[in-house]
Parts: C-alpha cells; structure tokens; sequence
C-alpha cells in the first residue's frame, strides 16, 4: 500500500465516520416546538397563575399553535392540543411518555400506587382494578350506592350546604365501600379521619420535620396503613372471596405486600372522590341555570321511579341504562367543566415528535379543556348543550377519562354514581342555589381553580323536598 492509497483510505474513513456522526445527531438538529420560556427558573408560572388558566392556554394556542413550549414551576414543558398530537402521547407511543407528580403527592399517596408506574407492574395493578370496578363488578353494589345516596340528601334537607362538601362526603362513602365492600364499615370513621389529614399535606413542600403540614400527613399515612393492615389480616382470618377492590387486590396469584395493597388504596380514594364530587357539583349548577334541562331530566328520573312504584332503593342496573338524557347531561358537564384541564406526561427519552424535538426530561401536557373548548370539535363551545351529544364526538376529542394505557379505570362507577344520586335529587328535591353567599368576593367568573375547577366557595345551596 502506498501513502496515496493510505491518505484516500483515511479521508474516506473520516468522510465516512462525519456522515455517519451527522446522520445519528440528526435526531438533535430538530427545532424545539414554537413558543417561549419566560424569565429563567420562574418562566411563564406568573403569567399562568395570574388569569385565569384557560386563557393563558388560548393565547398561547392562537399564537403558537397546537404545539407550543412553555416554561412552568421550573419545569420545561411542551403543550398539546390536536386530538392527533394527544392520541399520540396517551395512546399510540405512549411508552415514551411517563406519568409523573410532583414529589410530594408522590410520597404521601405512596409510591406504590400503580398510576406513577409503566410497565408491568402498573399493567398488573390496573388489571386488578379494572375487574373491580368494570360493569360485571359494580352491578352488584347498585343498591349499597342508593342507600348512600338516599341518606345524604336525607341530611340535607332545608339546610344550607355546601355542594362540593357534601358531595365529597358522598363520593367518599362509595369510593369506601366499592373497596373494601361491607367490611369497612367498623373502619370507616378512623380511615376518614386519617385521610382528611392527609390530604392536607398533597400540595405542600416534602419536608419531614415535626411541625410541617408535610410531616402530619406522613403521620396519618402510616396510621391509615396500620388500619389497612388491621384489614386485610382480618379477611385473611375469613377467608372470604370478596367481590371488592380489596378482594381482587388479595387474590392467591397475586402476591401483592401490604404495603402496596395500602398505597394503591390510598391512592384510589384520591382518584376517586374529589373528582366524582366536583362533577356532580357542576351538574346541580347547570341543572340549576338550565331549567329545560332540569325538566327533560326529572321526567326522565320521574319515568323510572313510576315504573318502580315509587320506592327508595330498588334502582337496578338495567334502570341505569335507561337514562339517556341524564347520560348527555353528564356527558356535557364533563366537557364545559373539564375538571381536569390537563395531564402530566414526561418524555423517557428524546422523541421526534410532528417534526419537533421534544428532549428527554421534558414534561408533555395534554390540554383536555382547550380541545373540549375548540370551535373545531364543538360548535358554540361555551353553551350548555346537553343535545350535542346525542351525535357521538370523533375519537380523542372529547376525553374527560383520558384515553390509552393510563385512562380511568373508574370511569363506570363514577357515571353510576352520578346516575343514581341525579335521579333521587331530581325526583325528591328542589334546590336553590344560595346567591348571598355565592356573590361575597370571588373572582369574576365565579370559578375557582386548583386541583380542580369548582364553582365559587363550592356552590352554596339550599335544598328543599318537593311538594
Ligand atoms: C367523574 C369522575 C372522574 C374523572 C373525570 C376521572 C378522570 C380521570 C382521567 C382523565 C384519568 C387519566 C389521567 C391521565 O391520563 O393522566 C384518570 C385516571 C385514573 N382514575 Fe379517574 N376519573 C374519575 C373518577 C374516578 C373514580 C371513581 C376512580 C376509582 C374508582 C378513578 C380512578 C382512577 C385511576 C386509578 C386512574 C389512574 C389509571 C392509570 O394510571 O392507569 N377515577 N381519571
Ligand atoms: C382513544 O384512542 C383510540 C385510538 O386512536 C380511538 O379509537 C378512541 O376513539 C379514543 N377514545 C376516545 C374516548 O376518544
């Protein structure tokens, strides 16, 4: 070999090895999604927290597009809100997008409980969950859910409550005994108690020291496990095969801890309650402000309890089916209010994503409300328009329970429980709602946000019986 030879083999090796080099980064020469950071570490958290959310979003949509990167909480994030953009982080490439919460949620739920989870052990737990709480399985508590309905609004009569309270109290009781069946009900007050503390702490900064909010929920969390220990080793003691959640989390195969049996039960009940209760605190409102609606609703409700003779408790699940316009009442309610406006994903590694770079670490945000709120999905957005629905929404346009591998497992028991607690306050009771202490001080639109959107002050109102 001579030095040319040599010389022309290096130089197309190196040649080589550039192309190659600029072929694997090309990945990384893809442009950021449009939109801005704001100032360093604070970013755009001021601007977002000093108007309403909603249009902050539909500003920066109208600006930047479906796609747009924004900087919040000292977090680099990118928002989405094309139904296609969105199938694709929940649905098609979900594997690439992971569920994460902030630090504290995550050790006081417990960091066991299968939602911050991918992968096997978040499929094995959501199975587990699914088969307690899919229709084969809820059918059976129709009635328990009824006499809980029936006794909370029995405790409201002519006073002047507070909506979303009560209804947490109710959602409560059903998120309980959809777990742990009739069993709990020696538990129930001391679970309760314990929980409240807890909940105190999910928003508050994670330090353990004696004093902080943070610590007193640890506290009540290790008392709740102890509770839930106290549990489960009583139906060891039985041995019954329960239909429950907690039955199905003790199967033989299953061989879950009690730890984990705890943090999946905690968990659930955060997932289950304050959503479900501020659902059904929207719906009396518009039923409220909508009285064709409340109308075509009580008739509906009216028609069922004259084909069951007008007694209490004796709901089935085939009269459940038989709701449709309570189901599209529902249906809407879910849309305008969109409890949740958003979720949390975060990307596991560098993604091309529609022509964009979305680098690993960032956190992905798909924008339920805007796509519930977009002209393009939902003619005249912001009327209440329960008929809408009586045309089914294209597919990933209207996701109140998420869609893909993380979606709502619980999303039959809630629309049940709705359901049933619609039909006996429609048929039983008229309500008003309190407008001396729903107009004292509150932002404009009378909506309050954070976890979730809830009507001002959680909508005071003053129930009566009919007649
Ligand atoms: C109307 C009331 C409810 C609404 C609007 C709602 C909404 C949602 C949404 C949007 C998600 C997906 C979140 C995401 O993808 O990041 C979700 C997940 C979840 N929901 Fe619900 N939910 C409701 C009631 C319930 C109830 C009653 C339960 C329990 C029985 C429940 C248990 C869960 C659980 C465990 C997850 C996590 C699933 C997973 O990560 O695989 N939810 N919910
Ligand atoms: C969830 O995504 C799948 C796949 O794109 C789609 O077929 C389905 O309709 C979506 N679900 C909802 C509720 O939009």
């Amino acid at each position: 070999m001579d030095s040319t030879t040599i010389f022309c083999l290096l130089f197309s090796s190196v040649l080589f090895l550039s192309l190659f080099k600029s072929l694997a980064s090309g990945r990384r020469k893809l442009p950021l999604p449009p939109g801005s950071l704001g100032w360093p570490y604070i970013g755009e958290t001021f601007e977002l927290y000093s108007q309403n959310p909603n249009v902050f979003f539909a500003s920066k949509v109208r600006k930047f597009g479906s796609i747009f990167k924004t900087h919040i909480l000292g977090c680099r994030c990118v928002m989405i809100s094309s139904p296609e953009a969105v199938k694709q982080v929940l649905v098609t490439r979900a594997h690439l997008f992971k569920p994460t919460f902030p630090a504290s949620k995550e050790r006081i739920l417990g960091k066991q409980a299968f939602f911050f989870h991918q992968g096997e052990y978040h499929a094995k737990l959501r199975r587990l969950v699914l088969r307690a709480f899919m229709p084969e399985s809820i059918k059976n508590i129709v009635s328990d859910i009824e006499s809980v309905a029936v006794e909370s609004l029995k405790s409201w009569e002519g006073q002047l409550i507070n909506t979303f309270q009560e209804m947490q109290k109710y959602t409560f009781n059903v998120a309980l005994f959809s777990i742990f069946g009739k069993d709990e009900v020696l538990h129930r007050e001391d679970l309760k108690r314990c929980y409240y503390i807890l909940e105190k702490g999910y928003n508050s900064m994670p330090i353990n020291l004696p004093g902080t909010r943070f610590h007193k929920s640890m506290k009540a969390r290790k008392e709740l496990a102890r509770i839930l220990a106290d549990i489960l080793s009583i139906r060891r003691q039985t041995k019954h095969n329960q239909p429950d959640l907690l039955g199905s989390f003790m199967g033989d195969k299953e061989g879950l801890t009690d730890e984990q049996v705890a943090d999946n039960i905690i968990g659930l009940i955060f997932a289950a309650r304050d959503t479900t209760a501020s659902v059904l605190t929207w719906i009396v409102k518009y039923l409220a402000e909508n009285p064709s609606v409340l109308q075509a609703v009580t008739e509906e409700q009216e028609a069922i309890r004259r084909d069951n003779c007008g007694e209490d408790k004796v709901l089935t699940w085939a009269d459940t089916k038989k709701m449709p316009v309570t189901s599209r009442v529902i249906q809407e309610t879910l849309r305008v209010a969109s409890i949740l406006s958003f979720t949390f994903r975060e990307a596991v590694e560098d993604v091309e994503f529609e022509g964009y770079l979305i680098p690993k670490g960032w956190k992905v945000l798909p924008l339920f409300r805007n796509i519930h709120h977009s002209p393009d999905h939902f003619s005249w957005p912001e009327k209440f328009d329960p008929s809408r629905f009586e045309v089914a929404p294209k597919p990933n346009t209207f996701l109140p329970f998420g869609n893909g591998t993380h979606s709502c497992p619980g999303n039959e028991l809630a629309k049940l429980e709705i359901l049933i607690f619609i039909h006996h306050m429609t048929t039983k009771y008229r309500w008003v709602k309190s407008h001396y202490r729903w107009s004292v001080v509150g932002p404009q639109n009378g909506i309050q946000y954070g976890p979730f959107a809830l009507p001002h002050n959680g909508l005071p109102i003053r129930l009566s019986l009919k007649r």
